[in-house]
C-alpha cells in the first residue's frame, strides 16, 4: 500500500507518474540555488506541461492547504525559490512550461511559456531580426517567469529598462486556480489599475506566471565594446556624465568594476590575460549599440577622447571586433564565479542617486573598514543606473562558523550608510527570504499595510510561496 500524502496520489493520477518528484534523489536539484544554498527538501516537485496542469496543481493544493513554491531556473539570489526546511512545501517548477508561442515581428512582440529559458527566448527573437533586450550572467538558466516574479534587471537596464517595463501581457494562475487571461500585444493599454505589474516583481508570492507576452526591439546590427581604466570612482561617474551625451540614446551598458574583480575574473578563468599593461583602481565596460547607418566606431572614440583629455580615462581597450567584444565580457562574468569560489560572503544589490555612487562607495567602504579591516570589499555593478553589487569577502582566516554573523553585522551597518543616501537595499534581486528583516523595518505602516492588504487578496490563504517578501501567516 502507498504511503504517500492523499495529494501527491491524485497529482499523480491526474499528470502523470512522470510529473512528480518524490524521491529524494531526483528531488535534490530543486532544492538548492546557483549559490549552493539549500534549506531542506519539499514535500514533493511537480512539474506541469500546461496552463491547465498548472491550475489544476494550484487548485488540489488549495483544497489540501498545501503551501507552494514556484520555481523558475533556481538563479534567484534570496532564497526566494528553496522549499523550506520544514518538508511541508511543493515546489511546481515551471520548467516543462516551455514553448515559444508566437513572434510577431511588425508588432515587436513575441508570446512565451513562463518556463523559457532567457537564452532560448533571445534566440528566437534574433532569428526574427528581433532582440528580447534583457541580458544578464544567469540567462543560460534563469526563465521568463523567473525573471518576471524578480523583475530582473541585468546589464542593458541603462537602454531598454527593468523586466517592468518588458512585459506587456500575463497569463497567470491564481493562488485558487483560477486562470487569468491577460495577454495583450499592446504597447499602450491605459484600462484602469495596471493589475499585471502587480506581479513583477512578486516573487511568486501572488501567483504563478504562466505565459507573458514581451516587448521586442531591432536587433542590433553593430555595437562597439570598451574596457576602461579609471583612477576614481569621481572618474567613472563623470564618464558616465559624457557617454550619455556623447552617445545619444545608444549607450547599452555601463559597468563599474573594481581592481579586485578583473584579478578574480583571471583565477576563475585562467586563459584571461590582465586587460592593460599597469592595473588601475577601477574599470568601466561599456558598450554602444545599434542599427543603420551610426558611426558607432567614430561615437567611442570621441568619447575616449574627451575622457582622456579630462584625465578621467587612464587607458583603454576597445574591442576590435565581436570575438573580442566576448572576451571583454568574460571577465564581467568570470568575476561572478571567482566570488563564487570565495565561498560565504555578503551580495548586496543596493542601489543610490547615480550622481551620489562616489560619496556612498567612500562612506559605504569606511564604514565596513572600520568595523572589519581585514575583510575584502568589492563593490561593482551597473553604475548606469546607480545600482552597485556592494559585496563583502570576509577575512580570509575567519573561522568558517563566524563568517554569517560577521557579515550579518557588516550588512547592517552598510545598510545605515545605504538610509543616510535615500538608498534601496533592493535594486535588482528582490526580498525573499535573504532581505526581509531589513526590508520590514524600513517599511512605514502605510506601506506594510498595502503590502499585507495586496497579498491578501490574491492569496487569503497564504499558500503562495508564503514567508517570502513578507513573512508568513501565523498557524
Ligand atoms: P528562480 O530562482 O527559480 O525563482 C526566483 C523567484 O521567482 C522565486 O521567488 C520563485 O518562487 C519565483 N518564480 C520563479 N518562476 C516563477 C513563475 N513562473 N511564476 C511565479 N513566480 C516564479 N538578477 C538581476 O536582476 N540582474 C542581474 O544582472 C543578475 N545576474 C545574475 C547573475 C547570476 C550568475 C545569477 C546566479 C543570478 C543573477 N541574477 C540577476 C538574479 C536573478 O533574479 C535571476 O537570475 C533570475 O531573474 C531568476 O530567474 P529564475 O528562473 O532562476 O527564478
Ligand atoms: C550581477 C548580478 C549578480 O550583476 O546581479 O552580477
Ligand atoms: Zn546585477
Amino acid at each position: 500500500m502507498s504511503t504517500r500524502p492523499e495529494i501527491l496520489e491524485q497529482l499523480v493520477e491526474r499528470l502523470g507518474r512522470h510529473a512528480l518528484l518524490d524521491d529524494p534523489a531526483e528531488m535534490a536539484r530543486y532544492t538548492s540555488d546557483w549559490a549552493g544554498d539549500r534549506l531542506g527538501m519539499p514535500l514533493a516537485v511537480v512539474r506541469p506541461a500546461s496552463t491547465a496542469e498548472v491550475a489544476e496543481v494550484v487548485t488540489l493544493c488549495r483544497r489540501h492547504a498545501v503551501r507552494m513554491v514556484p520555481q523558475g531556473g533556481h538563479t534567484g539570489l534570496v532564497a526566494g525559490a528553496l522549499p523550506e526546511a520544514d518538508g511541508g512545501e511543493l515546489v511546481i517548477s515551471l520548467e516543462r512550461l516551455n514553448r515559444i508561442r508566437e513572434i510577431d515581428p511588425v508588432n515587436f512582440t513575441m508570446t512565451v511559456d513562463a518556463g523559457c529559458v532567457l537564452e532560448t527566448v533571445k534566440q528566437a527573437a534574433a532569428e526574427h531580426d528581433c532582440d528580447f533586450p534583457l541580458s544578464l550572467g544567469a540567462q543560460g538558466s534563469c526563465q521568463i517567469g523567473g525573471n518576471i516574479a524578480t523583475n530582473a534587471g541585468g546589464l542593458n537596464v541603462l537602454r531598454h529598462g527593468m523586466m517592468r517595463q518588458l512585459v506587456l501581457g500575463l497569463e497567470v494562475v491564481l493562488p485558487d486556480g483560477r486562470i487569468w487571461d491577460g495577454l495583450d500585444a499592446l504597447h499602450k493599454d491605459n484600462r484602469g489599475y495596471a493589475l499585471d505589474q502587480l506581479l513583477l516583481g512578486s516573487e511568486g508570492t501572488l501567483g504563478i506566471v504562466t505565459a507573458a507576452v514581451l516587448r521586442l526591439c531591432p536587433l542590433p546590427d553593430q555595437s562597439r565594446t570598451a574596457l576602461l581604466g579609471l583612477p576614481s570612482v569621481e572618474a567613472v561617474v563623470d564618464l558616465y556624465g559624457l557617454a550619455r551625451r556623447g552617445c545619444s540614446d545608444l549607450l547599452t551598458a555601463f559597468e563599474l568594476i573594481p581592481r579586485r574583480c578583473i584579478e578574480l575574473a583571471m583565477e576563475a578563468t585562467p586563459s584571461l590575460r590582465d586587460p592593460m599593461d599597469a592595473p588601475h583602481p577601477w574599470y568601466v565596460l561599456m558598450e554602444v549599440a545599434a542599427t543603420g547607418p551610426v558611426d558607432l566606431g567614430a561615437m567611442i572614440e570621441q568619447l575616449v577622447e574627451k575622457g582622456m583629455e579630462r584625465d578621467l580615462i587612464l587607458d583603454g581597450v576597445l574591442a576590435g571586433s565581436e570575438a573580442q567584444a566576448q572576451q571583454l565580457w568574460q571577465f564581467r562574468e568570470s568575476m561572478l564565479e571567482g566570488q563564487r569560489r570565495r565561498g560565504e560572503h555578503l551580495r548586496t544589490d543596493i542601489s543610490v542617486p547615480i550622481s551620489t555612487i562616489p560619496a556612498f562607495v567612500d562612506a559605504a567602504s569606511r564604514a565596513v573598514m572600520a568595523e572589519s579591516p581585514d575583510c575584502e570589499i568589492i563593490a561593482y555593478g551597473h553604475a548606469g543606473d546607480g545600482n552597485l553589487h556592494f559585496n563583502i569577502l570576509p577575512p580570509r582566516d575567519m573561522a568558517e562558523a563566524d563568517k554569517r554573523d560577521h557579515l550579518h553585522a557588516l550588512e547592517t551597518t552598510l545598510f545605515e550608510v545605504l538610509d543616510g543616501f535615500g538608498g534601496s537595499l533592493s535594486a535588482e534581486h528582490g526580498i525573499g527570504r535573504t532581505k526581509q528583516a531589513a526590508y520590514l523595518a524600513r517599511l512605514s505602516p502605510v506601506e506594510r499595510e498595502l503590502a499585507e492588504g495586496i497579498k491578501a487578496l490574491f492569496d487569503p490563504d497564504g499558500l503562495m510561496n508564503p514567508g517570502r517578501i513578507l513573512p508568513a501567516p501565523k498557524a
